[in-house]
């Protein structure tokens, strides 16, 4: 399938900051400045949470569900560069003012329903500093189940110019997780399939195995119980470990994901429990 796809990427971004809903969004976002160690700021219609490369905002709204997911992109003309994409494929966009993005971000919905934001990031200085300064962990990924895996996977690479870093397939050739890189980091959004579209993950990046154990026994110290490894996945090679917030959505924290040169061919793996989890259980649902 990898061939079916696009191979050059056009489009490079970081994710930014996700918007995420609940029922109960003073008892989340509590939830997050807790575990996560995230400034709260009340901004009326939401809390905004920020820390040292981590930004999350929790609004009101369907619950295990993101308004949307922000990514920036370094440069005006990687900008301009997509709205020509978007246009060209029909895709109907329009300019938002996000925090901490310049003025007249893109925002655009997938063919799923999902939400995106991309705007240039705002200049160095910009971004306000968390109080908690131990346990880094920078906002990295984040991962969409999908009914229509193909299709979604397709307008990402085809359109708004991500490139595929691995795939997962089944053992009648069926799509069942992909991998997309938007920078050399493995995979800044992935997908995978399920019976239903929603939010399956996010994920905050720690770069050294050490930090897992710290996040580990910061999670310990909330009395906060790991849901899933730490591990290893297949896909980036990362380690992981998961927890879940007070309204069921999972995170992770990782370390020591893939770097992957511009030239590297997609991968392709299995669909099983070791693709999941090398060092044991694999227990994410595609
Ligand atoms: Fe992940």
């Amino acid at each position: 399938l990898a061939t079916a796809f696009t191979t050059f990427s056009p489009f490079s971004a970081s994710l930014h900051e996700l918007a995420l809903m609940t029922d109960a969004p003073r008892d989340l976002a509590s939830f997050y400045a807790d575990a996560l160690g995230y400034d709260l700021q009340d901004v009326g219609d939401a809390w905004l949470g920020r820390a040292r490369g981590r930004r999350l905002r929790i609004m009101a709204g369907k619950p295990k569900s993101l308004a949307y997911a922000a990514y920036a992109v370094p440069r005006a003309k990687d900008l301009e560069a997509l709205a020509e994409r978007l246009d060209k494929a029909g895709v109907e966009h329009e300019t938002v003012d996000v925090d901490g993005l310049q003025p007249a971000a893109i925002r655009f919905t997938d063919p799923d329903g999902n939400v995106f934001i991309m705007g240039v990031a705002a200049a160095a200085g910009a971004e306000v500093t968390g109080a908690v300064a131990e346990r880094p962990a920078r906002l990295q990924h984040v991962v969409f189940a999908s009914t229509n895996v193909n299709r979604l996977v397709t307008f990402f690479i085809d359109i708004v110019g991500f490139a595929l870093s691995d795939e997962v397939l089944d053992d009648a050739g069926g799509l069942r997780s992909a991998f997309l890189r938007c920078s050399d980091e493995h995979h800044s959004l992935a997908v995978f399939a399920a019976a239903e579209n929603r939010l399956d993950h996010h994920c905050y990046e720690a770069e050294d195995w050490g930090l897992i154990r710290d996040w580990a026994d910061h999670f310990a110290d909330l009395r906060l119980p790991l849901k899933w490894g730490p591990g290893r996945h297949g896909p980036g090679n990362n380690l992981f470990l998961f927890v879940h917030d007070p309204d069921g959505n999972w995170l992770e924290v990782s370390a020591e994901l893939e770097r992957v040169a511009p030239d590297r061919p997609a991968g392709t793996w299995r669909h099983e429990e070791r693709t999941l989890n090398s060092w044991g259980e694999g227990k994410l649902r595609s």
